[in-house]
């Protein structure tokens, strides 16, 4: 699969092991930053990740800052992109059964290494539940635009 990465300095370790990770499971990575450690902020690799997937440059996309929460709110801004913050396994999981996300949020300070990488397999590996009343709700967040209704 395609898949693009990207980090803030809060989430450039972890960032780099998932990177390792796809690249060893045969993925095709497109790393979008941050390249170092050096202090960034968030949004503009959330944005860079949201348009490589909007623009099928990528599958999938993996975004990881601190809390893995700045990159959540500024990725799920672009239409189309379904980020999930996943700290477990089940929020992978579902996130993707349920919910057919297409971006993966981690916080690199609050999820160890090992069970990032975990969570990041099952995010990869787990099909999206297609059709009946998952499809049905997914068609709703995508017809919204605005904030009225
Ligand atoms: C950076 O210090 C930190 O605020 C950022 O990585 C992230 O956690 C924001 O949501």
């Amino acid at each position: 699969m395609r898949v693009a990465v990207g980090a803030d300095h809060g989430g450039y370790n972890l960032k780099e092991a998932v990177k390792k990770r796809l690249i060893e499971q045969g993925h095709e990575v497109e790393d979008l930053g941050v390249f170092s450690d050096q202090a960034s902020d968030y949004p503009e690799q959330a944005a860079a990740v949201a348009q490589a997937v909007l623009q099928g440059r990528a599958e999938r996309g993996v975004l990881v800052c601190g809390s893995g929460l700045g990159m959540c709110i500024a990725a799920n801004r672009f239409h189309g992109v379904r980020a999930a913050l996943a700290p477990t396994l089940d929020h992978a999981r579902l996130g993707r059964q349920h919910n057919n996300a297409n971006v993966l949020c981690m916080g690199e300070r609050l999820t160890p290494v090992d069970q990032a990488l975990a969570i990041l397999d099952v995010f990869m590996t787990t099909p999206f539940e297609s059709g009946g009343r998952h499809q049905r709700r997914i068609g709703k967040i995508e017809s919204c635009s605005g904030g009225r209704s």
